[in-house]
This record gives C-alpha cells, sequence and structure tokens, in this order.
C-alpha cells in the first residue's frame, strides 16, 4: 500500500526520505518516487518497481536539495508505471497522494475543458493540477481551496517553490503522522518512518491540514480554524522496527510470538492471574450485547472465526462472522442490541473501515480488536481492544493473528464470567493463557524438523488443509500462509466438507495438512485422514505430543504440546506459519513482500 515521507530543514533530503521510504517498504508497493525543492526549482525521479531502482537512479543523478517529499505506490488508478508512478508535478506544484479521489472523473472532465493536459492515469494528478490552477496567496490556502472541491480518501503532502521552506499535508480517511523536531519537519504516513528523527508524533485527523517547516508545525482544519493536538511519545524504538538478525521480518516475528502474546495478556489478568480483569466498559459492551457480529478481511478475519467459536462456546452468546467487504454491501439486521466486533491488525482497511462505519449508522456499538494505535479503525470504534502485538512487517500476518486470538480469549471469558461460565473454568482457562508463550517456545524448537518437511512440500503444486471446530480456522489460515508466501496454491477446508468436493483433488502429488490435535472432534478427523489414505494422498498432521494413531497413518507430524481445545488455533497455527515460512524460503520467494500483496489495504 502506498507510503509518504516528508522532510524539510536537511541536507541531502532525498537520502533521509530515500531511509524513511525503504522503513515503509513493508507496506507493499510496485513504484516509488521523490521531488526535492533546490534554487527555486522542482526536481524529481520516479521509477516503477522496487526501491533499488530509485536508489541507482539517485546514485546517477543525486536530487539537490533540503525539502523533500516521497512516495511508493501501490496501483489503483492506472497500471504501475514511471509516469504514473508519484510525486506529480503541475507546473509550480508537485505532490505525493495516498488514498483514492472518488469524484476524479467529474474534475477530470472539468480540467480538460480547461484545456489542461494530462501526462499520467492517476487520480493524483488531477489534484496537482486543480492546486496548480488555484488562485491564492499561499501555497496552504491554495491546498485548501482544491480539497473543499475534492471527495474521497486522501493523505497528501505538496511542494511548491513559491514556499521552498514548506511541506503542506492534508488527510482524510488515509493515515499521516507528524513526527516533532527542533530543527526539521518530518511527516510520514506511517510511524516506523519517523523513529530515526524523534519519538513525538502529532497524529493528523480527518479533515485536517498541517504546514510543516523546519523545526515548526502548523494544524488546522480544512476550514482554516486552529487545531490543537497533543504530542504523543511511540514506544517502539528503530530497532524494534528492524529485522533482528532474523533472515525475514516474517521469520523475526514468528519468533516474538511468546513475547507478543505475554504483551497481550499485561494488565489484563488478576493480580493472583486466576481470572480476566478488562475495562469495565469494553466488557459490559459484550456482555449486555444479544447477538455479536465479527468483521474483518484477511488473516484478521480468520481470528474472527476463532472469537466466533470462543464466545459462542464461554459466554453462550450468538456470534456471527462476516468478510468487512460483504458485510459493507449487506443488508443485516442490526442496531443497538448486536454488537459489532471489528478486527484490523493496522486499524486501517478499507473494508473493515466501511463496515464499521455501516455498523454505527445502524446504531450498533462497535468494539474492535486493533494493533495500531491511534489508527483510524481505533479511533471510529466506541471500545479498543489493542492487542500490542508492536510493529507486524511482514506483509503476510502472524503475530498478529495470534494475538487477536488471544484478544478474543480475554473478551469471551470476561464475558463469560457475567453469562454464567464458571469460576473455575474461567480459572483453567486463564491458568492455560498463561502457559501459552511457554508452549508456543516449544513448538519453535521444532523448526528443524519442520523444515525437513517443508522440504518435502516445495515441489507440490496444489495443497489441501482440513480441519474442524476449533481446527477450521486454522486451515484456513495455515492455507492462506502458504499460498501468500510460497505461491503454490492451498485450499482450507472444513475436514467434514471433504467429501463434498476436494476429495475429488486427492492424490499422492495433492499434500494434505491435517489439524488432527485432541478434542472433543479428534475421532471425526482421524476418520478424514483414512479417507485421504484411502485414496493415496500423502498426510501431514499436526497432533498433540504423544500420539501414536495418526502416526501410523500420516507421512509427516508435527507434535504440539497437549492443551485444552479451545487454545488449538494458537498451537496449530504457529507451526504452519513455520511451514509455509520454510516452503517459501526453500523456493526463493519474496516473504516480506509477496508479489500483488499489500500490508495495508487502505483502499477498496
Ligand atoms: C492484507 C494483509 C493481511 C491482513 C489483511 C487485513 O491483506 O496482507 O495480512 O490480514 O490485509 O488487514 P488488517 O490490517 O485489517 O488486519
Amino acid at each position: 500500500m502506498c507510503g509518504i515521507v516528508g522532510l524539510v530543514g536537511q541536507a541531502n533530503a532525498a537520502e533521509h526520505v530515500l531511509e524513511g521510504l525503504k522503513r515503509l517498504e513493508y507496506r507493499g508497493y510496485d513504484s516509488a518516487g521523490i521531488a526535492t525543492l533546490d534554487h527555486g526549482r522542482i526536481h524529481l525521479h520516479r521509477k516503477r518497481g522496487k526501491l533499488q531502482g530509485l536508489v541507482d537512479l539517485l546514485r546517477e543523478q543525486p536530487l539537490p536539495g533540503s525539502i523533500a517529499i516521497g512516495h511508493t505506490r501501490w496501483a489503483t488508478h492506472g497500471r504501475p508505471s514511471d509516469e504514473n508512478a508519484h510525486p506529480h508535478r503541475v507546473d509550480d506544484i508537485v505532490l505525493v497522494h495516498n488514498g483514492i479521489i472518488e469524484n476524479y472523473l467529474e474534475l477530470r472532465s472539468e480540467l480538460t475543458a480547461l484545456g489542461r493536459k494530462f501526462e499520467s492515469e492517476t487520480d493524483t494528478e488531477i489534484i496537482a493540477h486543480l492546486i496548480a490552477t488555484t488562485p491564492a496567496k499561499s501555497l496552504v490556502e491554495r491546498v485548501r481551496a482544491t480539497l473543499l472541491r475534492v471527495q474521497g480518501a486522501y493523505a497528501i503532502a505538496v511542494l511548491s517553490p513559491s514556499e521552498p521552506d514548506t511541506i503542506v499535508v492534508a488527510k482524510n480517511a488515509s493515515p499521516l503522522v507528524l513526527g516533532i523536531s527542533e530543527t526539521l519537519g518530518i511527516v510520514a504516513s506511517d510511524i516506523p518512518a519517523l523513529l530515526p528523527y524523534t519519538r513525538t508524533v502529532k497524529i493528523l485527523e480527518e479533515g485536517e491540514l498541517a504546514v510543516i517547516r523546519p523545526g515548526s508545525i502548523v494544524i488546522t482544519k480544512l476550514d482554516g480554524a486552529p487545531v490543537e493536538r497533543a504530542a504523543r511519545v511511540i514506544d517502539w524504538s528503530p530497532v524494534m522496527a528492524e529485522k533482528g538478525g532474523h533472515k525475514h521480518f516474517m521469520h523475526k516475528e514468528v519468533f516474538e510470538q511468546p513475547r507478543s502474546v505475554v504483551d497481550t495478556l499485561r494488565g489484563r489478568l488478576s493480580a493472583r492471574g486466576d481470572d480476566v480483569e478488562l475495562p469495565d466498559t469494553v466488557v459490559d459492551m459484550v456482555a449486555r450485547a444479544s447477538r455479536v457480529m465479527i468483521t474483518a478481511c484477511g488473516t484478521s478475519y480468520h481470528a474472527g472465526l476463532v472469537g466466533r467459536l470462543a464466545i459462542e462456546e464461554l459466554a453462550r452468546l450468538s456470534c456471527e462472522v462476516e468478510l468487512a467487504s460483504e458485510l459493507r454491501y449487506r443488508h443485516p439486521l442490526m442496531g443497538p442490541e448486536t454488537l459489532t466486533l471489528a478486527v484490523s491488525q493496522s486499524g486501517e482497511t478499507a473494508d473493515t473501515l466501511a463496515a464499521l462505519k455501516e455498523a454505527r449508522h445502524s446504531q450498533s456499538p462497535v468494539l474492535s480488536i486493533v494493533n495500531v494505535l491511534d489508527s483510524s479503525i481505533a479511533r471510529d470504534s466506541n471500545q479498543v481492544l489493542y492487542t500490542h502485538a508492536g510493529p507486524e512487517i511482514g506483509v503476510a500476518s502472524t503475530k498478529a493473528f495470534i494475538t487477536q486470538v488471544i484478544a478474543f480469549y480475554l473478551l469471551a471469558i470476561g464475558a463469560g464470567r457475567r453469562r454464567g461460565l464458571s469460576e473455575a473454568r474461567a480459572r483453567e482457562l486463564v491458568r492455560g493463557l498463561r502457559e501459552l508463550p511457554l508452549t508456543i517456545e516449544e513448538i519453535l524448537h521444532q523448526e528443524p524438523r519442520i523444515i525437513e518437511i517443508a522440504a518435502s512440500l516445495k515441489a507440490a503444486r496444489s495443497a489441501l488443509y482440513l480441519g474442524r471446530g476449533y481446527g477450521y480456522p486454522v486451515a484456513l489460515e495455515g492455507a492462506l500462509k502458504l499460498k501468500e508466501i510460497s505461491y503454490i496454491h492451498a485450499e482450507g477446508y472444513a475436514a467434514g466438507e471433504m467429501k463434498h468436493g476436494p476429495i475429488a483433488l486427492i492424490e499422492p502429488s495433492v499434500p494434505v495438512v491435517v489439524i488432527a490435535t485432541q478434542g472433543p472432534l479428534y475421532d471425526k478427523v482421524i476418520g478424514n485422514v483414512q479417507e485421504v489414505r484411502a485414496r493415496e494422498g500423502k498426510v501431514i498432521a499436526v497432533v498433540t505430543q504423544g500420539d501414536r494413531r495418526i502416526r501410523e497413518m500420516a507421512d509427516h507430524v508435527i507434535e504440539v504440546p497437549a492443551v485444552d481445545p479451545i487454545f488449538t488455533p494458537i498451537v496449530a497455527t504457529v507451526p504452519l506459519q513455520l511451514l509455509a515460512y520454510h516452503v517459501a524460503d526453500q523456493r526463493g520467494t519474496d516473504i516480506d513482500q509477496p508479489r500483488n500483496l499489500a500490508k495495508s489495504v487502505t483502499v477498496e
């Protein structure tokens, strides 16, 4: 997804902006560019492809100046190309933009009628033309007048030689963070780009503009009204956002999971460690609801599927889970009695945000489970339960999923206690939760064995993942991980449904990964494994330590420690993350930034 970085007040600003863009690479992108101002002139490089292209270009032809804006683009309007890459220059204006302009066709025909010519297929160039043709005294006034005519989602950063030490930024529905510094002016669409310069930031809100100069930031509303915004200190260190000795961010993040679970649980268990302690405002929302509608996208949706099972089982509440991209266009029967539970790592996913707005429109209270502090979804919800997973850089989500699932357990136990869940059962579950970090450590120690199993999978063209009950969301998530990063086609299926279709695919070249840990449906899963074996399918099974029955039937087993069946999604997902990772590593794919994928999908 697109990234923005802007900096003013330091020589070789382009080099600094480039470093910032590198820190946003994880968002996924297909082209990049940087513009600077120097001696009254705009200097500009844009390049399709990975940042290395821009790095090479800058080495050959450095961009002079102590003010720069840069962009990584993920194509929405117009294919990935040098011309469509940002920044876009029109007359004395150069700008970068994240988001989508909805009334762009209308504005484009208006500009065409004025004789304006376009060099790209983007909606962004329209904004540059509008600012360039707006007569006003200052740059901020030109931007302000333009934005009053623009509908849609945007975060923009604008430069003009008319004000050579000023970056004007504005936002509506796409994130922008302003860095506080005594000597610099710095802005980015995401916090990691700011960390080398400052840990004190101000977050721009909807419909606000900021004028950034060295050591100064002035925030106003679109109508010019002044805005006072408190600064926040971000406690992520720059190294936290780096790979820390691992080959890939994804690998680092898989290994951070024991720590992330501790962080999610921190401050949310009673001092004696035998009960859940969440804010009453949060637990009340769940406990008092007549029903729950969980909504999310991608991996977060899979966490939602686990959440439904846990809330239903422990809090005895009727619960649905719906993909946000579907929910937003349905006509669901939702009102104040239905709690909407939005789940998102980034807190910026456009479909989830839109589903949440629909829910609020129907008077449904919204609770969200979010990782990124102060993100749009967090700000638009009535209550937020942060997962505290820390920055997740790898595009394929790992620790965010595990901590979302933990957050669901906390909610289900907390609400369950008010809805008839016994103290003894709650105590047992909380004990289980506290043991999970160590259990995950134990699973991670099995990496060498998983690397061997990955070698047997890496030549496959297609794979099937099967699970039942709490194992079903694991099958979906395991298959998603494999397809995302190794590009092997993989399908997750409810094991009981195999006979209704996927069984036709089974043959020796299609490995079948089965979640077969101990639990109420264990015998049923054994039946499914036998069906696969009968058709000469190759079975890789995730089993509970000491399991003998499946060992005899499976080609490979991955053993995980025995846990309460409700925690199956934690113990069975971790090895499947590692399996997908090592298959992808052995196939040599771009694991942290898989082709065509973006970390944070802020457009529909
Ligand atoms: C993208 C990411 C996935 C993520 C999904 C939802 O597709 O690549 O890893 O699960 O968006 O993102 P969210 O930030 O809302 O959890």
